[in-house]
């Protein structure tokens, strides 16, 4: 009796050994199933009519809203890095009912656009579309009697999307969570003749208290209530799949979840459900709680922000909206 047949040790495996793929670093890259790499990362950037130079936000440390004198520089640096997508977002010098600044051929976004896509034409720049930076309620949408309005609202966002296209962006992102907005904003596209340019839809858009510093950082706190009549209930999973459906139906390109951290199982649900590129939005209040985290050397912040932007992507994005962006592209380029 003897022979691999009836060897006991073929019958019988031992234990699965898992860490013979962990002995070294060189093997550790060789299965490493998730990289978080430039072309992943999109560097949000703050363009205010109300200053000249660099001003910095409080709550967000190492990042600033810029003049539009300073603007173009930040993107030149933002460039060197190898991060080549930003989103922009618009301080305005006046607010009113129906958001003018955020649509007016001169208003801040656009300038700004304009002038970053002269002397960056190759930066992909991406147009947040929403109203609440520039009204004067600090809601996302024209209000009448404490409302916000779904289909007067369309007609504005509609409007915004065009006058950015005309600036120059590449991509406009819509966050105003109106119902049918990407039909409306893919219509006037077209109507305009900007057949080309891409809309990436806050498809998913939480109603969240991780955009606590980003509303300092944009001035865009609403006046009164909240935003819990237009942006999804953090408690609800099925109905994020409705809301990416019916984006997708309506024309959009990119679907985004929002916030990321909190929210990783629906980025993996809607991985599942949609074959559109899928992009998460690592929040303000994200960033703040990090940062203030590693401030007191509670925690190793490089290493963090690496776990999780590597988490948001093992989850099933394909691309990162985050304040990290610059520090994570100085880290590859100094560590790998
Ligand atoms: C505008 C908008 C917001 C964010 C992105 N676009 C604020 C909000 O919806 O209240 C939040 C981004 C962040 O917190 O980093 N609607
Ligand atoms: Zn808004």
């Amino acid at each position: 009796q003897s022979g691999i047949a009836n060897d006991s040790a073929w019958h019988r495996p031992p234990f699965d050994r898992h860490r013979r793929l962990r002995t070294t670093p060189a093997l550790r890259a060789l299965v490493r199933e998730t990289h978080v790499g430039l072309d992943d990362l999109i560097m949000p950037v703050f363009i205010d009519e109300t200053i000249d130079g660099v001003s910095p936000i409080a709550s967000m440390p190492g990042i600033n809203r810029f003049g539009l004198d300073a603007v173009v520089d930040e993107v030149g640096r933002i460039a060197d890095l190898g991060i080549r997508s930003i989103i922009v977002f618009g301080i305005p010098k006046y607010k009113d009912a129906v958001g003018t600044g955020a649509w007016i051929p001169d208003g801040i976004v656009q300038r700004g656009i304009r002038a970053i896509k002269a002397a960056y034409p190759d930066m992909v720049v991406i147009a947040d579309d929403c109203m609440c930076e520039y009204t004067s309620t600090g809601h996302c949408g024209i209000v009448e009697r404490q409302e916000v309005l779904n289909d007067e609202s369309l007609e504005y966002i509609a409007h915004i999307a065009v006058s950015q296209a005309e600036a120059g962006a590449d991509i406009i992102a819509p966050s105003n969570a109106m119902d049918g907005y990407v039909l409306a904003i893919r219509s006037a596209l077209d109507d305009a003749g900007f057949v080309s340019t891409p809309i990436m839809s806050y498809a998913v858009k939480y109603a969240s208290s991780f955009y606590g510093p980003f509303r300092d950082a944009a001035d865009g706190a609403p006046q009164f209530g909240d935003r819990a009549g237009y942006q999804m209930d953090p408690a609800n999973r099925r109905e994020a799949l409705r809301e990416a459906a019916s984006d997708e139906r309506e024309g959009a390109d990119f679907l985004m979840v929002k916030p990321a951290m909190a929210f990783l199982d629906v980025l993996r649900d809607i991985r599942e459900a949609s074959d559109l590129p899928l992009v998460a939005y690592n929040v303000s209040g994200e960033y703040a709680m990090i940062k203030a985290a590693a401030a007191n050397g509670w925690i190793d912040e490089p290493r963090i922000v690496r776990e999780t932007l590597t988490s948001i992507k093992r989850a099933g994005a394909d691309l990162i909206i985050t304040y990290f962006a610059k520090d994570v592209a100085r880290h590859i380029r100094d560590h790998e």
